[in-house]
């Protein structure tokens, strides 16, 4: 729907991370953009704001930032580079429900922002999302777009007497039965993101002795964001030692993976143009990323374990 809203046409430019999920590519590659792929910053892992400058042409038209981990990417920063030039911020705040940066909830900062429910998600209803729609200049076109292009909203609001086909559009929304268990999710919110951002801090907590030695890197939260504990995960100092210690890990019954898979490096990324080497931060990063255990019911006792098991797997592989 973002990308619908933008007006996308085939030719017309979007910048975006490499180190994102594919649906942040896919939904402008639908509409015929052209993907500019841009390296992250080593402390974020967020779109580099620095790399952008160079990124933006004359067709430029979208910017999407994505707020990895819930931690939120330098949005104003890059508004400065995007506004004098009429182009969009779409914020992929699809894994940032209920984080915030400079005081402002992730996904409200740009023109549109997009929270996913997907089932991998602190809030969840099984498969969905929320389109925030920031800029009132796409308040009405929306509001078509999401009921199949048609003035079904205005029926409802009783200011027609039928509805009619405006515009192109899709079932954007949520079923019914969906939006239940996404109520009682959304209720159960705060208790949610309150647990899961304990959870970091213990485990951050736990490991900062093997930090220390260098055996492993922490994920930084600058100090003017504030994160919803959405993953958990360590930097190690190689990918071997990523590998090794996730195959060790799922031998004591613990899943530690990585996670995305660069998508300039990928098959598709290759049919675009890219090429491995094409971004050295992203992919140095990539490789050497685990994530941990992370769910709101996972016990200290369990995080203890995960600790525990991590020191024994590090340090016996460095001896
Ligand atoms: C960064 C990012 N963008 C987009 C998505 C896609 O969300 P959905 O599956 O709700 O379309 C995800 C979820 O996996 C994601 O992590």
């Amino acid at each position: 729907m973002a990308a619908l809203l933008c007006e996308i046409e085939p030719g017309d430019e979007v910048v975006l991370p490499s180190f994102t999920y594919v649906a942040t590519a896919n939904a402008f590659l639908l509409r015929g953009a052209t993907l500019r792929f841009g390296d992250i910053r080593a402390d974020t892992l967020n779109l580099d704001e620095q790399a952008l400058r160079s990124l933006i042409t004359p067709r430029t038209r979208v910017v999407v930032p994505v707020h990895y981990a819930g931690v939120g990417a330098a949005t104003e920063e890059m508004q400065s580079m995007t506004r004098p030039h009429g182009i969009d911020i779409v914020e992929d705040a699809a894994q940032g429900l209920l984080a915030s940066r400079n005081g402002r909830a992730l996904g409200t900062a740009g023109e549109l922002g997009v929270i996913s429910f997907h089932a991998t998600k602190n809030i969840s209803c099984g498969q969905g999302g929320a389109l925030l729609v920031n800029d009132p200049r796409f308040d009405e076109r929306a509001s078509i777009l999401s009921e199949e292009g048609t003035d079904r909203i205005r029926f409802r609001q009783g200011t027609v007497t039928s509805y009619q086909w405006h515009d192109i559009g899709s079932a954007f929304q949520l079923s019914e039965m969906a939006a239940a268990m996404l109520l009682a999710q959304l209720q159960a919110a705060s208790f949610i993101t309150m647990r899961r951002n304990e959870i970091l801090t213990s485990y951050s907590k736990a490991l900062s002795p093997l930090a220390q030695k260098g055996l492993l890197q922490l994920p930084v939260v600058p100090g003017n964001c504030l994160s919803n504990g959405h993953i958990m995960y360590v930097i190690l100092p190689d990918r071997e030692t990523r590998h090794r210690l996730s195959g060790d890990l799922r031998a004591l019954g613990i899943e530690a993976v990585g996670h995305f898979m660069p998508l300039h490096a990928s098959p598709m990324g290759q049919r675009l143009g890219y090429r491995s080497g094409d971004l050295p931060v992203t992919e140095d990063l990539a490789s050497r990323l685990l994530r941990l255990p992370c769910w709101p019911d996972l016990s200290d006792v369990d995080i203890e374990r995960v600790v525990n098991a991590l020191e024994t797997c590090l340090t016996a592989g460095s001896d």
